[in-house]
């Protein structure tokens, strides 16, 4: 169902990998709500192919950008704004990985060459991301930047690893920039903090789909779908959230108030 939403408005999706991808709902939503978009990922990432054809679907330019290179960032905004015919009004960052995860290593244990490079796949690229759309005056005014994220930020999630500190820093981001793009720009800039969802991140973490289970029972509403989180971020990209800005948005069916659920009692 489509209400223009985005009727006009130009944006940046990362991290479309598959079609399980939260980035891959969320850029189907962008253009069925009137948006132009680019599609970006890490060059790796488009060995799979995948992302060829969701742009071919939507009709958008896919640009490879490591986020952690500030050249790469900086070509990927230049060729979007010439791709797009203007400067950009929002931006999607949707990209995580952790590599004492991947490489199963326990938390107490850490190899912290790894750790840095988590951080700064997971966290600093958000920092990067923000400065190189800042340096290059790319934003519109009005604009909106969202990054996605997860309670383990807050409290314990013991499999979660080192993506928790990954998080509290993306978050703190959110706030410390969106202090400077509101003032400079009037652009907003959120997280959104998601359920857990089958996606090739998600599904990384050790005991993913008993905790899958754990947290649809936890939550009143059970887990949020991408298809919802995609709605979600259609929100926070439209007019219709100006004033919200340097939030940590939970978007997970209540999870984040519950204490204890008699549907987890009887699991
Ligand atoms: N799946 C979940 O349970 C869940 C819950 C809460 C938050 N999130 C967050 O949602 C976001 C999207 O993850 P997803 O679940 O859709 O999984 P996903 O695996 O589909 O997406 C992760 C993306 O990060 C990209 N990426 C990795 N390194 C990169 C780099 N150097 N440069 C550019 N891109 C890079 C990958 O190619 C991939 O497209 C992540 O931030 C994740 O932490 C996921």
């Amino acid at each position: 169902m489509s209400n223009n939403l985005l009727k006009g408005k130009r944006g940046v999706i990362f991290g479309a990998l598959d079609d399980k991808s939260i980035a891959w709902k969320v850029a189907e939503r962008c253009v069925e709500e009137g948006a132009a978009i680019t599609l970006t990922n890490a060059p790796v990432a488009m060995r799979f192919g995948e992302i060829q054809k969701l742009g071919e679907k939507l009709n958008a330019e896919v640009i490879p950008a490591d986020a952690t290179s500030l050249e790469d960032l900086e070509n990927l905004f230049q060729q979007s704004m010439e791709a797009l015919g203007g400067k950009i009004d929002f931006v999607l960052h949707s990209i995580g990985m952790s590599l004492n995860v991947r490489k199963k290593k326990e938390y107490t244990g850490l190899n912290y060459d790894w750790m840095q490079k988590t951080f700064d796949i997971s966290a600093i690229s958000f920092h990067k991301v923000m400065q190189t759309l800042w340096k290059m005056e790319a934003m519109n005014d009005w604009g909106s930047i969202l990054a996605l994220t997860y309670i383990a930020a807050q409290r314990t999630f013991p499999d979660y690893s080192e993506m928790a500190e990954s998080k509290a820093l993306l978050e703190s981001f959110a706030r410390s920039f969106g202090y400077h793009f509101g003032e400079r720009n009037k652009v907003r800039v959120n997280t959104i903090s998601q359920s857990p969802t089958r996606t090739t991140a998600g599904s990384g973490v050790k005991g993913f789909d008993e905790f899958f289970d754990y947290a649809d029972k936890m939550s009143p509403l059970g887990n949020a779908s991408s298809e919802s989180c995609a709605d979600y971020c259609i929100m926070l990209f439209s007019d219709f959230t100006r004033m919200v800005t340097m939030q940590n948005l939970y978007h997970d069916g209540g999870f984040s108030s519950m204490g204890m659920s008699p549907k987890v009692l009887e699991m």
